[in-house]
């Protein structure tokens, strides 16, 4: 790295750092990095990231942590689990609205210690980023506990996944990402070994729809959210934490129909394929991530692209 190079490069601080898509944005949008110290406790996601940045330093809980050592740090980022916020768990349901308590619960006590991080090493720049169906009393939680508004960014600017998140950030960041008109067609993978062809039950209960094509595998009229398939020229649903594998699967025209796989969910995310194949343990052995380990690590991260364009920011500040 040459000397302005040296000047510029950040020191991150990344809570609930996953698998690190943070640290794969600030490479797409060339920042260089300094240092990296991620705090994650999901021993599946630690070995993601050392494979592919062995020199990030990985910290363990962010509950263990005094952040005041990081003071002046250039940049905090993360995101915490929005599943355990009280009564919100991600939904918007009257009843679950009803119940929602913020300021307590686990979901506030992960996100109390973003806070407390961002209190304790007061970073020239921050990102916090958590799903839009948080209920708006803890969005306004969140808004008056960081100092600023979120912006809401749907990545299927930037991929063929619709995925909404809410990022509240003091980078100045203005309008929103380039539409680059990405659709399923764009990620689906070349393996003949997951082309399906219809069976009577799919033929006899098919239902054309404007998003996708349901049927009913139960035959009780359920029409479950898995046995749905997806249009090539359109965009795929939120990519899920859990039973990815089940839930994108698309139709390739006539009877045939394809399964999916960790390379196309990574492409929904942006990642760089094949970014979650293999983990490092500590001791330095390289072991292949289990398919179902894959599928929740990208389920749980970010849109690369959308980060990137958000962190992009720093560059024109
Ligand atoms: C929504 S995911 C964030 C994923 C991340 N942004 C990425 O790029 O992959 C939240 C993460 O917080 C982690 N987490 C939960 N409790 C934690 C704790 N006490 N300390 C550190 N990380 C924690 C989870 O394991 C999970 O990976």
């Amino acid at each position: 790295m040459n000397d302005s190079n040296e000047r510029k490069s950040l020191s991150v601080l990344s809570l609930f750092d996953g698998i690190s898509c943070g640290r794969v944005a600030l490479d797409r949008c060339g920042i260089p990095v300094k240092y990296y110290f991620a705090y994650e406790i999901e021993p599946n996601a630690i070995k993601i990231s050392r494979y592919n940045y062995p020199e990030i330093h990985q910290c363990g809980d962010v509950f263990a942590e005094d952040f005041s050592k990081y003071q002046g740090i250039n940049l905090l980022i993360g995101g915490s689990p929005c599943t355990n916020f009280s009564g919100a768990k991600c939904t918007k349901t009257a009843k679950a609205k009803k119940e929602t308590k913020p300021n307590e619960g686990e979901g506030w006590d992960l996100f109390k210690q973003y806070v407390r991080a961002l209190h304790e090493s007061q970073p020239k720049y921050f990102l916090y980023e958590n799903n839009y169906r948080i209920s708006l009393e803890i969005q306004d939680a969140i808004s008056d506990a960081l100092g600023v508004k979120p912006v809401l960014i749907d990545s299927q600017l930037v991929s063929a996944q619709r995925r909404k998140r809410l990022y509240w950030t003091n980078i100045p960041v203005s309008g929103l990402p380039e539409d680059k008109g990405i659709l399923v067609k764009d990620v689906i993978c070349d393996d003949s070994s997951l082309i399906k062809e219809f069976d009577d039950r799919m033929r006899n209960t098919l239902i054309k729809c404007e998003n996708y094509i349901k049927y009913d595998l139960g035959g009780k009229g359920h029409y479950s959210q898995q046995d749905r398939l997806y249009y090539l020229d359109n965009k795929a649903p939120t990519v899920p934490r859990c039973r990815t594998e089940t839930k994108f699967n698309v139709w390739l025209g006539g009877e045939l129909y394809k399964k999916t796989c960790p390379l196309e969910i990574e492409r929904l995310q942006t990642l760089p394929d094949d970014y979650t194949k293999y983990g490092r343990e500590e001791d330095g052995t390289i072991v292949e991530v289990p398919k179902t380990r894959r599928f929740e690590a990208i389920g749980n991260g970010w849109t690369v692209d959308i980060i990137s364009w958000i962190l992009g920011g720093i560059k024109n500040a």
